[in-house]
């Protein structure tokens, strides 16, 4: 049955399922609209902030700008306001005269976090945004936002510290599984939709963490020295296109210095580009701990201090007021803070349909659990199959199942973003004690799902012992190795290679059993110096609460293995603009080394795979890479420029024999070769198509991404010329190329 499809890229609308708004009580738009005009739903979110700010008085409107943080520290002597949701991220007072809603907030991307304690909410995690990333599907992402955002919701909170969007420009970034990979548009367009998901419940979510918190070494101060021309064409550009496409009511500034100046009272980064050029018209917020002024701070473009009592002061507290009162900070510059936070109040519906506290009875797990596992499906990354090892042969009598407490669950990150899972962790004791432990896993065991979906009799080693685990391998038809790195907000990774021992671990397994699968469950990319002895390797990532059940589903071939990654596998910490991190990596907090610095000069705008094409280093495994169960022919490529927009239509066959998914990949190239990198990633499409179909697909290039920044005109600015067009399976693995000519094109700073 050979379907013909014709689809385009981009505005493909999210089917939200069971992860739609659950309904809320309206706020009476009509009794009560004379006395709070506001209250009129007719009138833009603009026009309703600017009427509720000229009723408010001064303390009114501090008390807006001033963030608590929504849990009790004892180290600090302070107790959080009785109002606050119990360890929670943050708290900020409403006005309950006028009707504006307190705003509850709690973290983060992958579902409702808790901080540290003994009661944490249990709910229901994505799998990490960089396995989202890998989905390369940006519907999943929409839905896998609606989902966490109904959560979070339905916990009682309206504000989600969602949206993680920094460059992948280091593996070793102890979050980069927070975060959605090194490509600009890639990672821009999965977060931006994810937060389209997340807003489309009556809850603001931020983008952060804005900018270049690249990495946790020394990020409380660490000054990331960067030029005007390659931020703008690479984290700024992940942000820029986040924003544009999901329009998040708050941006979070980062810890770091960009330029010597600290991100949240940065002129630049919050007045400039943010503000002006971006005409972001929501409200900028600190991290925790990321205020450093009053007066530079709310001139410079911050609007609300988060968790003040993480701050050396608290510098929006009586020192605005003071500020105010003395004219250092005008009172027209407050009110557009008010403004800010209250648009985005009413653009996202905290008004109009109020968070009712806990209802946490009415969350649909069993629907959320398919949201979570369907997107961990799509993220598992095949990266190696020799001899069709996967997916596990029916005749399989007997599998060993290897490590990483497989038998039990799937590991997560650590840090704020820690999601706890429904019925508690299955492997309580592992990791630091102290932020960002512990180590928490999520209960889907692989090992169970396997044994489920497969007729094979299932043994388990834990993997410690590896001579045991050795001769459970050799008695085996095959063998599954679990390869977990667990890794966490304020920390770097010290290195790319498994920790305890694995590979090792791996390589005894691999000669005692040729036929070894690796399944990794990893914050990012790490090195596998045992690639070549093993059968197969999947990436699974931190895979969330329907992880176990995803990856069976993918070794059993009960679904193809459609992920292709988000990020460059190295061979070694050698090919890296930054062998060694700058600063020590076993070390949080600036305090330690106040005055460092790193150069992402080096590499600029050339992160991840353009550094390696750059450099012409060859990765381990490379940006794009990911293997089917069927086979793809791409064909048919050719060039149309409609609208000024260049479009590359392209034919996609399933030439297998099994149905899948296919990532076609459009990289771009100026055949003069004066871009930073000789390649952008300009779009792609992914499809699920039947053995023998055929679909035709369009995918529209950004024309920011065939131009150079100008920084002093602040214009995009395409050269008269040959650009190159490349259909590819991978950043390595081009399969044809046209060439179109193009004229000269300025665009403004909003790619327009
Ligand atoms: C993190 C943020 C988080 C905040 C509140 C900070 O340490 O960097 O991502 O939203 O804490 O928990």
């Amino acid at each position: 049955m050979p379907a013909n499809l014709k689809r385009t890229l981009l505005g493909a609308a999210a089917v939200l399922g069971s992860a739609s708004v659950a309904t809320v009580q309206t706020a009476d738009a009509q009794t009560g609209t004379s006395a709070k005009p506001w209250m009129n739903t007719t009138l833009s979110a603009d026009r309703r902030a600017d009427l509720v700010i000229q009723a408010m008085t001064l303390p009114e409107k501090l008390s807006l700008v001033y963030g608590y943080f929504g849990t009790t520290a004892s180290w600090k002597n302070y107790v959080r306001p009785p109002e606050s949701l119990a360890d929670s991220a943050g708290f900020v007072y409403g006005v309950p005269r006028l009707g504006v809603p307190n705003q509850w907030e709690t973290d983060a991307g992958l579902g409702v976090a808790t901080q540290r304690s003994p009661h944490p909410r249990e709910r229901t995690s994505l799998p990490s945004g960089l396995a989202t990333a890998a989905t390369w599907n940006p519907t999943l992402a929409t839905a896998g936002g609606a989902m966490i955002g109904n959560e979070a919701f339905l916990s009682g909170f309206n504000v989600l510290l969602a949206g993680s969007v920094d460059l992948a420009r280091d593996p070793r970034n102890g979050r980069n599984f927070e975060y959605a990979g090194e490509d600009p548009l890639l990672a821009g367009l999965i977060v931006g939709s994810e937060i389209k998901g997340i807003q489309s419940n009556p809850v603001i979510s931020t983008v952060k963490h804005y900018a270049f918190n690249d990495q946790e070494t020394n990020r409380f101060s660490v000054d990331v020295k960067i030029g005007n021309r390659a931020a703008r064409t690479s984290d700024l550009l992940a942000f820029q296109i986040a924003i544009e496409t999901g329009h998040p009511g708050s941006v979070m500034c980062a810890y770091n210095r960009v330029n010597g100046v600290y991100a949240c009272e940065n002129d630049d980064l919050l007045n400039q580009v943010l503000k002006t050029d971006w005409r972001y018209p929501g409200y900028v917020m600190s991290d925790w701990g990321a205020t450093h002024s009053t007066l530079t701070a709310a001139n410079n473009g911050l609007d609300q201090e988060s968790g003040w009592m993480f701050d050396d002061k608290p510098y929006f507290g009586d020192a605005l007021r003071q500020a105010v009162l003395d004219g250092k900070v005008s009172l027209a510059r407050l009110d557009d803070m008010d403004h800010r936070i209250l648009r985005s109040m009413f653009a996202n519906g905290l008004f109009d349909h109020p968070v009712a506290g806990d209802q946490a009875d009415r969350i649909d797990y069993a629907g959320h659990l398919k949201v979570a596992q369907a997107d961990a499906e799509e993220a598992i990354v095949l990266l190696k199959n020799c001899g069709g090892l996967l997916p596990l042969a029916a005749s399989a009598k007997r599998i060993a199942i290897i490590g990483g407490h497989a038998d039990v669950g799937v590991l997560s990150g650590g840090g704020s973003s820690q999601v706890y899972p429904r019925g508690g962790s299955p492997v309580p004791n592992e990791g630091p004690d102290a932020f960002p432990g512990p180590e928490v896993y999520f209960p889907s065991s692989p090992m169970k799902a396997i044994a489920a979906e497969s007729s094979a009799g299932v043994v388990y080693a834990d993997g410690k012992d590896i001579a045991a685990a050795v001769r459970a391998a050799a008695d085996s038809d095959i063998a599954i190795v679990f390869a977990t790195q667990w890794t966490g907000e304020s920390i770097d990774a010290p290195n790319l290679n498994l920790p305890n021992n694995q590979d090792a671990l791996i390589a005894a397994i691999a000669k005692a059993n040729p036929k070894t699968v690796v399944v990794l469950e990893t914050g990012g990319p790490v090195a596998m110096p045992w690639a070549d002895q093993v059968g197969a390797i999947l990436e699974a990532w931190y895979p969330g609460s329907g992880g176990g059940e995803a990856i069976a589903r993918v070794l059993t071939g009960a679904v193809d293995a459609s992920g292709r990654l988000p990020v460059t596998f190295p061979l070694s910490e050698a090919q890296l603009p930054r062998p060694v991190v700058d600063g020590d990596a076993s070390k949080d907090g600036g305090d330690l080394r106040p005055h460092s610095h790193t150069d992402y000069e080096i590499e600029g705008a050339a992160v991840g795979y353009k550094w390696f094409d750059l450099k012409g280093l060859k990765p381990l495994f490379a940006f794009g890479e990911g293997l089917s169960y069927t086979r793809f022919a791409f064909s048919g490529l050719k060039a149309e420029i409609h609208d000024g927009r260049v479009i590359a239509h392209i034919d996609v066959a399933n030439i297998g024999a099994r149905a899948g998914k296919a990532v076609p990949q459009i990289y771009v190239s100026p055949v003069a070769g004066d871009w930073e990198a000789p390649k952008r990633l300009g779009g792609w499409a992914k499809l699920a198509l039947q053995p023998g179909a055929i679909a035709q697909v369009d995918v529209a290039i950004d024309p920011r991404l065939l131009a150079v920044y100008d920084s002093v005109s602040k214009t995009w600015k395409i050269a008269e010329g040959d650009y190159k067009l490349i259909l590819a399976q991978s950043a390595e693995a081009p399969v044809m190329a046209v060439t179109v000519h193009l004229p000269a094109r300025t665009l403004d700073v909003r790619g327009h």
